[in-house]
């Protein structure tokens, strides 16, 4: 997850793994405000996906995105079947322009992605100096997956927590009609809670998107990056918040989670010959709300 707006003066309130403090509204985006003020990044993967990501003009024509009310649909090509030493399926990675420090930043899906259907979410840290996550905390409620954030060290695996929650991600998620993730980054910790679209105990700060929210109110995380064992302050720059639709690749394509997942052929040849198994691999996000 990545994403908001600094206030220098909020820093002396979030003292303590699980301070928390009060953020106001800096930005919803919701709709085509993806359309204005994110930018689509006609880039090279740098997953290694079997994705060729276009351009905003090509995505509105193809309806790869649809922003309406308050939908925005995020969809890759489920149509063309592919040859082998083309170009990968047509797909989209947005961005958005404003960048963003100590925030708090909330976002409310109806469906989200992951890798072959497999729950649950996993959140996860790349970095590229020395950092690590200690072996056990229990300021979260999610397990430990990984330690080491150094992608220099961990071939770019990222130190992880997993969501305790089938419903974190894939059809469960879906089928309980989305949910809410939040995250709070100061230079002390980041912490990222998740909320099925059905959980009473969502926040109504989180639930209504209210114009200020105030992280101590929100329970143990499900993950909590402290920097005991990272200088979390200095080893993240302003962060960007991107989507992405990505097939195969550093994550979804090595062959082992590939083939663990019970899935046939080879990821790649997968992908190129059938596209109408992508009908169903889209974002639906309802909005991005970010407190600064
Ligand atoms: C584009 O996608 C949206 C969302 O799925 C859908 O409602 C709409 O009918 C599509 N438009 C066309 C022209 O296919």
């Amino acid at each position: 997850m990545r994403s908001a707006t600094s206030l220098l003066t909020l820093l002396s309130l979030t003292v303590g793994v699980l301070g928390g403090a009060v953020y106001d509204l800096d930005t919803s985006y919701v709709g085509t405000d993806f359309l204005d003020t994110w930018s689509f990044e006609a880039i090279t993967d740098p997953t290694g996906g079997r994705v060729n990501y276009v351009d905003q003009a090509t995505a509105l024509a193809d309806n790869l995105t649809y922003a309406s009310g308050d939908t925005l649909i995020m969809r890759c090509d489920d149509t063309t079947v592919l040859t082998a030493d083309g170009p990968g399926r047509n797909s989209v990675r947005i961005k958005s322009n404003a960048q963003y420090t100590t925030h708090v930043v909330v976002w409310f899906f109806y469906r989200i992605e992951g890798v072959n259907d497999v729950s649950p979410n996993t959140i996860s840290l790349h970095v590229g100096s020395t950092c690590s996550i200690p072996s056990s905390n229990s300021d979260q409620t999610g397990t430990i997956s990984a330690t080491n954030c150094d992608v220099n060290t961990d071939g770019n695996s990222g130190c992880g927590v997993q969501n305790p929650t089938s419903n974190s991600y894939g059809p469960d998620f879906n089928s309980a009609g989305g949910g809410w993730y939040a995250m709070e980054r100061t230079t002390s910790y980041i912490n990222v809670w998740f909320w099925t679209r059905d959980d009473s105990s969502v926040p109504s700060d989180v639930s209504s998107a209210a114009s200020s929210v105030d992280t101590s109110n929100w329970g143990t995380p499900v993950a909590n990056f402290p920097n005991t064992d990272c200088d979390i302050g200095s080893v993240f720059g302003a962060n960007n918040i991107i989507f992405d639709l990505t097939l195969c690749g550093d994550w979804a394509g090595v062959s082992s989670i590939y083939s663990d997942a019970g899935c046939p052929d080879t990821c790649v040849d997968y992908v190129n010959e059938n596209p109408s198994a992508f009908s169903e691999a889209y974002w639906d996000v309802a909005g991005v709300y970010v407190y600064t």
